[in-house]
């Protein structure tokens, strides 16, 4: 039997038992305009879901808020009951009021509900990677992380994840609970987060960069990557994917599509290569 395409982006374990192939796929573009409501094609949807697994995904990010519930609803059609190797980590701490509007709330009572939600949503009884989706400045760290390890102390969540956190937070979160993954905005174009990557490599973090194609900005026909693409007879997308995946062994990119082709675009990204000239060449060509 041949390997699926997603194995060659090779594996990572979460938190010690959570091992994942590192090349996933993010929910976020199943969702009608404004991350609100149905996408406007959810058979298609449900295709994109399908082939990801068919390819060998089996790390899928998504979020009780893209939707709201309309990713994690899609999911559960397309793919339960779950293959025992797929990783679903999702997140809780958004609150959503209308499309493209997102408010943080980490208030413990708001984090149950969305994590009872979710489980109930996705047709899990537990979750393997809940992540807190923002800090919310409102509410002290110790609350919100405290009600996460609760949940996890009664098997609703198996590991704890940040999203969009400074290393100072992810340290000060690591007091009331176990830190195992950062998801923070990184992609080629962006690298604001550099500090959080190399504190999660040190610490043996997952780090899942959000954005990985600059929501589309580096996947286009002539942007950035276009020329280096056409010399290396792969798509744009590819080498922003192939980029992150040899900038580090914790990253584990989850790009995002609403459509089938991109998705087979994308997972082949697992089977580019880049050498280390290459890979220097983007860097200083799109930094
Ligand atoms: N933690 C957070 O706060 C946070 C925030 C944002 C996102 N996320 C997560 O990160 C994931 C990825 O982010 P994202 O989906 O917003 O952005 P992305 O993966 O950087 O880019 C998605 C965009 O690129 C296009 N695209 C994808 N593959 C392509 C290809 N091969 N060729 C041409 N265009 C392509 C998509 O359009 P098509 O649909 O037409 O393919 C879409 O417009 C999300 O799904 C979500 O799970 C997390």
């Amino acid at each position: 039997m041949t390997a699926p395409v997603a194995a060659a982006s090779g594996e990572f374990t979460i938190g010690g038992n959570l091992t994942v192939r590192r090349l996933g796929y993010g929910t976020m573009q199943l969702t009608g305009e404004g991350v609100w409501g149905d996408p406007k094609d959810p058979d298609e949807a449900v295709r994109v879901l399908r082939r990801a697994i068919e390819l060998g995904v089996n790390f899928i990010d998504t979020a009780d808020a893209y939707g709201p519930f309309t990713a994690d609803l899609l999911l559960n059609k397309a793919l339960h009951p779950y293959a025992d190797d797929l990783v679903i980590a999702t997140k809780a701490g958004f609150a959503r009021t209308g499309p493209g509007q997102w408010v943080p709330i980490g208030r413990p009572e708001y984090l149950r509900q969305q994590v009872e939600l979710s489980l109930r949503h996705l047709g899990l009884e537990r979750i393997d990677l809940l992540q807190l989706h923002r800090i919310d400045a409102k509410v002290p760290v110790a609350e919100q992380l405290g009600e996460l390890a609760e949940l996890q102390q009664e098997g609703k969540i198996r590991h704890i994840g940040l999203s969009e956190v400074s290393v100072e937070q992810i340290e000060e979160a690591g007091k009331t609970a176990r830190i195992v993954s950062v998801q923070n905005l990184y992609n080629l174009a962006q690298r604001d987060a550099e500090p959080v990557l190399e504190y999660a490599e040190q610490n043996g973090l997952g780090f899942i960069p959000w954005f990985p194609l600059a929501t589309g900005g580096l996947a286009k026909a002539g942007g950035p990557l276009d020329q280096i693409a056409k010399e290396h007879d792969a798509s744009p997308s590819q080498l922003a994917l192939a980029w992150l995946l040899k900038r580090s062994p914790n990253m584990l990119p989850i790009p995002g599509t609403s459509s089938v082709a991109h998705v087979e675009d994308n997972v082949a990204a697992a089977q580019v290569e880049l050498t280390d000239e290459e890979f220097a060449r983007l860097t200083e060509a799109v930094g």
